[in-house]
């Protein structure tokens, strides 16, 4: 394998020394790149696209064309874990995602299987393959995985959801029935996180899109608690390097503290905390990544770089920062002014890294 010839997010994630701080977006491959549109079109469905090794190469290297950006991540979704437990993904458009065969009963919770790696998850670590051969040491790949608790909101559910009315359901009234779910899941994810490692991810993020819906209690039992079995079970090296992992909860500000001390070596950070609170909050335990507030690049270029010099101030001098959204790109926004955010990063944030 090709040495990487950016490595900027790996040292920062690990808090080394940077010229610059690294930057990328959530969801950087995605519907407000014209060319995404266009492969996903070829591809037919999403999932189509997602099951196309060579597909998913292609989207994931297509922001990278566009933008100086420092990481590349996997293109594919958080849910094909559950569909390869059995649960059927499927999306509509315009309703986001959906399962044929939600978990909706203690019957159901205990016929889940464990996903085989090679026969139900192997299009994943063939695109993980086909994309580190591509990117020819560029810069690093990032896999992921959705937490725990994030998956089994749409596992119960079967889709989307407002108010997490079944989810929750189940959590108040059966938590032990919620508890083997989740303890299911967590062996899954972890199986699916090394697998993606072996297959050439460099960084592992986990995306706990819903942990900000529940009460400090419920998140430290049902979202946290899951997160942690799944990092202490994560091989943390690969090809001599260490591999960094970013836990991002979104909505989860309040519980800083709790998800600095979870074995991880960086947070997400949403748009809703000041950086310089936030540094303050963890210390030297983990690095930080966020966390420009993603309505940001519907303003001017002129504005989008003054938003991006505050979060820069905010975070401070030295390493540590990983810059990014507060959560995903949207799909109406500008790709020139994703460029000028991308940009300014770098342009603006040399004088923290002098010294
Ligand atoms: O960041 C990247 O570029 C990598 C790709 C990526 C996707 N999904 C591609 C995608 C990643 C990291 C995800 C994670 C994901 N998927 C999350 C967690 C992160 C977050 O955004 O909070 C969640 C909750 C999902 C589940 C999911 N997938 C939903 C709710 C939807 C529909 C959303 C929508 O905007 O319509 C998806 C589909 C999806 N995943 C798209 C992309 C580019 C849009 C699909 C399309 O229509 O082309």
């Amino acid at each position: 394998m090709s040495p990487l010839k950016n490595d900027r997010l790996l040292r920062a994630l690990l808090r080394e020394p940077v010229d610059v701080t690294p930057v990328w977006m959530m969801r950087q491959a995605g519907r407000y790149l014209p060319e995404y549109r266009a492969t996903r079109a070829k591809a037919g469905s999403f999932m189509d696209l997602c099951k196309s090794p060579e597909l998913a190469c292609e989207v994931t290297i297509q922001p990278l064309e566009r933008y100086p950006l420092d990481a590349a991540i996997l293109f594919s979704d958080i849910l094909t874990v559950p569909d390869a437990m059995g649960l059927g993904l499927y999306f509509t458009e315009g309703e986001g995602p959906k399962f044929t065969h939600p978990v909706q009963s203690e019957a159901a919770v205990n016929a889940l299987g464990m996903p085989d790696m090679q026969d139900d998850l192997g299009y994943v670590m063939d695109a993980v393959r086909t994309i580190r051969h591509e990117l020819d040491g560029r810069v690093p790949l990032i896999g992921f995985s959705g937490s725990p608790w994030t998956l089994a909101t749409y596992m119960v559910e079967g889709s989307s959801s407002k108010n997490f009315a079944k989810v929750k359901g189940m959590m108040f009234n059966s938590p032990q029935l919620m508890h083997v779910l989740l303890d299911k899941v967590s062996r899954a994810v972890t199986a699916y996180l090394n697998a993606q490692v072996d297959a050439g991810a460099q960084a592992l993020m986990i995306f706990d899109t819903w942990g900000g819906a529940l009460t400090p209690q419920h998140y430290q039992t049902f979202s946290l608690a899951y997160m942690e079995q799944i990092v202490r079970g994560l091989k943390r090296e690969a090809e001599g390097r260490k591999v960094p992992v970013i836990l991002f909860t979104k909505g989860g500000g309040l519980w800083l503290e709790q998800m600095a001390d979870s074995g991880c070596d960086a947070l997400g950070i949403d748009w809703t905390l000041n950086l310089a609170d936030a540094r303050r909050r963890v210390g030297d335990r983990v690095a930080l990544q966020g966390n420009l507030d993603p309505c940001t690049l519907y303003a001017s270029p002129q504005r989008i770089r003054e938003e991006v010099a505050q979060v820069l101030e905010s975070y401070g001098k030295g390493s540590g920062h990983v810059f990014n959204l507060g959560h995903g790109i949207h799909p109406e926004i500008d790709p020139e002014h994703a460029g000028v955010f991308v940009e300014a990063v770098h342009e603006l944030s040399r004088p923290y890294h002098l010294g």
